[in-house]
């Protein structure tokens, strides 16, 4: 097995985590979680959206979150912008990248984005013109690479067909998402080699919901592939508010257990990471979603 022997996670806890929540979390509370994952040697996060608020009312405090985070030397912050009016309000809370988004599935790109997989990169285009101009990185997210809660399974074809669009204008890297988790690791695998049709290894991530449980088994898959770069999300928060029966992503305390325990570094401390997954945890008045963060600690209580 040819594995990597360092993995690079991007925290989206603050982003995909949080958006899903009913009950607002103040700006204070994203800006500390932030805070604490940076703590923990995360090095990549993934801060906020510049996503209509009536669309997602959670995600309308971005540029106070983005304004009030203490950057640390070294760390990268990302936010996902749809459009060019999310881009134009993004680029003035300076990330150092921007993420857009779109769909192998038709339906859920209407559902999430309302507009179809062209009418969505025609909406990329200028974004990410605008974004290499200034120097930002530029990443695209392709949800539903695997399934979609509206069309069911989702060809390969699909994902290098928005793998092709997304590289023809521009876009650096691509993350194949599982979005709704149904992903079993031959099918994950599939999908990642129709992206790796277009972008090289260095440039694919791994995006995947555990609804089902096979997060950590499509992880393992995409490690054997030679993929290192992966989205998780403290305490295994996260879903979308589109994608119907969509649960958490795969919780960054498990996916840290499973590098650190083959050998494969990650530069993050887990018990720290445990405990910004129990900060959030706390705040949301519930128990990590993470078999490592609970046995963690539940370790520590003796
Ligand atoms: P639209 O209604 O088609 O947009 O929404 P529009 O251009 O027709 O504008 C309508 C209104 O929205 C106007 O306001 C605009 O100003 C406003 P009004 O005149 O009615 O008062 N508007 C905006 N406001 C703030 N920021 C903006 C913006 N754009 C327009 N950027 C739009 C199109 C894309 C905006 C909308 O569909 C939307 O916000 N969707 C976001 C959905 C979302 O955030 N989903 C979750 C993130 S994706 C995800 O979780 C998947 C991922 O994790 C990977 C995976 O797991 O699959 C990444
Ligand atoms: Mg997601």
């Amino acid at each position: 097995m040819d594995l990597p022997q360092r993995v690079k996670l991007v925290e989206v806890g603050p982003r995909d985590g949080l958006q899903n929540e009913k009950q607002p979390v103040p700006a204070a509370i994203k800006i500390e979680l932030v805070h604490r994952l940076q703590g923990a040697g995360l090095k990549e996060i993934e801060v906020t959206s510049f996503v209509s608020p009536k669309w997602v009312p959670q995600m309308a405090d971005n540029a106070e979150v983005m304004a009030g985070i203490q950057r640390q030397p070294g760390v990268r912050y990302s936010v996902l912008t749809p459009n060019q009016q999310g881009f134009e309000a993004a680029v003035k809370t300076q990330p150092d990248e921007i993420v857009v988004f779109g769909a192998a599935s038709e339906a859920f790109s209407q559902k999430n984005i309302n507009c179809s997989i062209v009418e969505s990169i025609e909406r990329f285009r200028p974004v990410v013109q605008a974004a290499l101009a200034q120097g930002l990185t530029v990443r695209g997210a392709i949800s539903c690479a695997v399934g979609c809660p509206y069309e069911g399974e989702i060809a390969p074809e699909r994902v290098a067909l928005v793998a092709r669009l997304m590289h023809e204008i521009g876009v650096q890297h691509v993350g194949v998402a599982d979005t709704i988790g149904v992903g079993t690791p031959l099918k994950v695998q599939r999908a990642l080699d129709a992206a790796l049709s277009v972008y090289t290894i260095d440039q694919i991530s791994g995006h995947f919901h555990d609804t089902y449980g096979m997060a950590l088994a499509n992880t393992l898959a995409s490690l054997q592939m030679g993929v290192w770069q992966f989205d998780t999300s403290v305490a295994g928060l996260g879903g979308c508010p589109y994608a119907k029966g969509a649960t958490g992503n795969v919780a960054s305390e498990d996916v840290v257990y499973l590098l650190h325990g083959m050998g494969i570094e990650t530069g993050i401390d887990l018990d720290k990471l445990v405990d910004a997954g129990q900060f959030i945890s706390d705040f949301l008045q519930r128990k990590p979603n993470s078999r490592a963060a609970t046995a963690l600690l539940n370790k520590r209580l003796g």
